[in-house]
C-alpha cells in the first residue's frame, strides 16, 4: 500500500506565536504556568476576558488568543500588553468555521503547548438577524415583557449560509469548529493529577423550541443561532459524562445582554448616538432584570468566575450567568438548563458522526489533489 500523503503543516509563524525564538528557553517556565486559550478573543467579552485574567495572573498564565483576522489579533495583543506589558499573550490563527483551519490550529496548539488548562469556546455569530418589531411591540404589552428583554425570545430570527465545507454557518462557527476542536486537543487537554476546564459561551437565548435533533444544523429553521446554543448546552453536558473520568469539565455560561460588535449587528443601521441615547433606559431596565449586563468587563463576570472555581464542584446542569445589579455588581448564579441526558447523548453521537464524516471528506479531497 502506498503511504498517503498529508497536506503540508505551515511552520509555526514568528508573527503568530512571538516567544517562539525563545521556545526552548521558555518550554519549562510554559510548563509550570496555566495555559489558557480563548476563541473569538480580539473583541468584545472575549478580550474583556483576557483583560481581567491577566489583571489578576499575569505571571502564572499563558495567554493564547485564537482568532480568525490576525490584524485584529495582533490589536487585541498589543491593547493587553500595554496595560500588562511582562504577559505572555501568543495568537492562534484559526477560523472556527473551516474544518481544515481548526485542525491547523490544533496542531499548532499541540506543537506549542505540552499542556492546556482552560479552552474558552468563545467565538460566536449571529449573521444578519432581524429584528422582528411586530414581536417586539406584542411582547412590550404581554406578561412575557421581563423574559424578552433578558433573552430575546421571540423577538430575533437570522439568515445562515452555508460553508465551502457544505456545513451551516451558524452551527459550524458556534458549535461544530469548536467540537472538533476539544476533540483534537484531547492529547493536551487530558493530563493527570490535575484538571482542565472548557468553557463554553452559550447564551439565554438557547430555546429548546429552536433545536431539533433531526436538523441539529439547523438547516430548515429561522433560528440558527438559538439552536446552536440550545445546542452547546447539551453539548457540555454530553463532554462531561465522557470526560470527567479524564479530569476534564465542561461548563456553559450565558453573558447577559453585552453591548458588543455582536450586538451591534443586531440593527446595523441604528446610528451609534441613538445607541449612547439607550443606555440610561438600558441601565434602568436592571431595576427589573439583572441580566443587562451591557458592558464585555461584566458580561465576563462568569467566564472569569469559573476560572476561580475547581471544576469537580460545579453542576454539569447548570448554567452559569453573569448578572450586574441596578447599583452595578457582578455576580454569578447558576440557572438548571432545560436539558436531558438523553437528547445531550443523541447529540453528542450525531456529532462524532458528523465529525468522521468530515474527516473522511477531507482526506478522499487530500487524496484526490495528490
Ligand atoms: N453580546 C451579547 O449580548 C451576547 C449574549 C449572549 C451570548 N453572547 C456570545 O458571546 C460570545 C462573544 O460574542 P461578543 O458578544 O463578545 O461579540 P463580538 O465582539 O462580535 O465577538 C465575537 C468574537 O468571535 C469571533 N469570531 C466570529 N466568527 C469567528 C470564526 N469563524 N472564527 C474565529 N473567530 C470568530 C469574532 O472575531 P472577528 O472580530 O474576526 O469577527 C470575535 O472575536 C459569542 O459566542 C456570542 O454568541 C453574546
Amino acid at each position: 500500500m502506498t503511504p498517503q500523503r498529508r497536506k503540508p503543516v505551515p511552520e509555526p509563524d514568528s508573527q503568530l506565536f512571538p516567544q517562539c525564538r525563545h521556545c526552548v528557553s521558555t518550554l519549562g517556565l510554559i510548563k509550570m504556568r496555566k495555559v489558557v486559550l480563548v476563541t473569538g478573543a480580539n473583541s468584545g467579552i472575549g478580550l474583556a476576558l483576557c483583560q481581567r485574567l491577566l489583571s489578576l495572573h499575569a505571571e502564572s498564565l499563558h495567554l493564547c488568543l485564537a482568532c480568525r483576522n490576525m490584524q485584529r489579533a495582533q490589536a487585541a495583543r498589543s491593547d493587553l500588553l500595554a496595560s500588562h506589558p511582562a504577559a505572555n499573550v501568543d495568537l492562534l490563527q484559526m477560523d472556527t468555521s473551516s474544518i481544515s483551519s481548526v485542525l491547523i490550529a490544533a496542531k499548532e496548539v499541540k506543537a506549542r503547548y505540552d499542556h492546556l488548562d482552560y479552552l474558552y469556546l468563545n467565538a460566536g455569530i449571529m449573521p444578519n438577524p432581524k429584528f422582528d418589531v411586530k414581536a417586539f411591540f406584542k411582547g412590550l404589552f404581554s406578561s412575557n415583557v421581563v423574559t424578552m428583554f433578558a433573552t430575546g425570545e421571540g423577538i430575533l430570527t437570522q439568515t445562515d449560509g452555508v460553508t465551502p465545507d457544505g456545513l451551516q454557518q451558524v452551527f459550524v462557527t458556534n458549535l461544530f469548529g469548536h467540537f472538533l476542536l476539544v476533540r483534537e486537543l484531547e492529547p493536551v487537554l487530558y493530563h493527570p493529577n490535575r484538571t482542565s476546564q472548557l468553557v463554553w459561551t452559550s447564551s439565554s437565548n438557547a430555546y429548546r423550541s429552536a433545536f431539533n435533533l433531526e436538523d441539529i444544523q439547523h438547516q430548515k429553521g429561522t433560528q440558527p443561532y438559538s439552536s446552536s446554543k440550545y445546542a452547546t448546552d447539551l453539548l457540555s453536558l454530553a463532554l462531561n459524562q465522557h470526560y470527567n473520568k479524564q479530569g476534564l469539565y465542561s461548563s456553559v455560561i450565558c453573558p447577559g445582554f453585552v453591548m458588543t460588535n455582536l450586538t451591534y449587528g443586531i440593527l446595523p443601521s441604528f446610528p451609534a448616538f441613538l445607541w449612547t441615547l439607550l443606555m440610561p433606559v438600558f441601565w434602568l431596565i436592571r431595576a427589573f432584570t439583572n441580566t443587562f449586563t451591557l458592558t464585555p468587563y461584566n458580561g465576563s463576570e462568569a467566564l472569569f468566575w469559573l476560572f476561580r472555581q475547581k471544576p469537580e464542584s460545579l453542576d454539569p446542569f447548570a448554567k452559569y450567568h453573569s448578572l450586574t445589579s441596578v447599583l452595578g455588581n457582578n455576580y454569578t448564579q447558576p440557572q438548571k438548563m432545560d436539558i436531558t441526558l438523553e437528547t445531550s447523548e443523541s447529540l453528542y453521537m450525531k456529532l462524532l458522526q458528523l465529525e468522521r464524516k468530515m474527516r473522511d471528506k477531507l482526506s478522499e479531497n487530500e487524496n484526490s489533489t495528490c
